[in-house]
């Protein structure tokens, strides 16, 4: 794909914030997200996650809980090709909760134009910490984040773009 072929795709998305109420928007390309989990979990000879949508779902709006920003990208006729979904929470700790694009559209700058946004609106939420959790099989992901200034925790297997927080001391 050349430079024109990539500017008139990337013409034909728009990233949107959502609402709550829109979560299930996105149900497919979570479900693609657990799928490549799943994946990296039995390369890594781990037992893949039992969690459904419904589960997630949950999850996320209990996160939600106290502030959440919900951007989605999508097509002219709404079609959902990618998301971000961040929170504060009430400590004031940024968390990029989930992150996706779909595959045929990836390269184009939208996750990187996702987390920009997320770090502008921790940002205006004046975060001491952002955080997020990235499968220590997700190569690309590590790679991807290391861009916007993020740091591996190699124990933890975290990645956070200010001083970790405190390890949790054995009993
Ligand atoms: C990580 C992800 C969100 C990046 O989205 P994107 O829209 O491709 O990001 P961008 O177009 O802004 O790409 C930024 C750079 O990352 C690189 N990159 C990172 N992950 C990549 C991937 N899986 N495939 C292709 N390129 C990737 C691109 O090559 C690009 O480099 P370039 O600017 O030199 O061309 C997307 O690859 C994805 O959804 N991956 C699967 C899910 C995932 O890993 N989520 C995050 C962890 S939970």
């Amino acid at each position: 794909m050349d430079d024109r072929d990539r500017d008139l795709l990337k013409k034909m998305l728009t990233i949107r914030t959502a609402g709550l109420d829109e979560l299930d928007c996105i149900r497919e390309s979570w479900t693609s997200l657990k799928k490549m989990h799943d994946r990296l979990d039995r390369l890594t000879g781990k037992e893949p996650s039992r969690k459904s949508w419904a589960e997630r779902r949950l999850e996320l709006l209990n996160k939600a809980d106290t502030s959440s920003l919900f951007e989605v990208v999508a097509h002219d006729d709404g079609r959902v090709a990618g998301y971000c979904f961040s929170t504060v929470d009430f400590q004031g700790v940024g968390e990029i909760d989930s992150l996706y694009i779909s595959r045929t559209l990836r390269g184009l700058g939208h996750g990187s134009d996702l987390v920009r946004n997320a770090l502008s609106w921790f940002e205006h939420h004046e975060c001491g910490e952002i955080r997020l959790w990235v499968h220590p099989a997700n190569v690309e992901a590590v790679r991807f984040y290391w861009r916007f200034g993020f740091f591996t925790h190699p124990e933890m297997v975290r990645l956070s773009n200010r001083s970790p927080v405190p390890k949790v001391q054995p009993a």
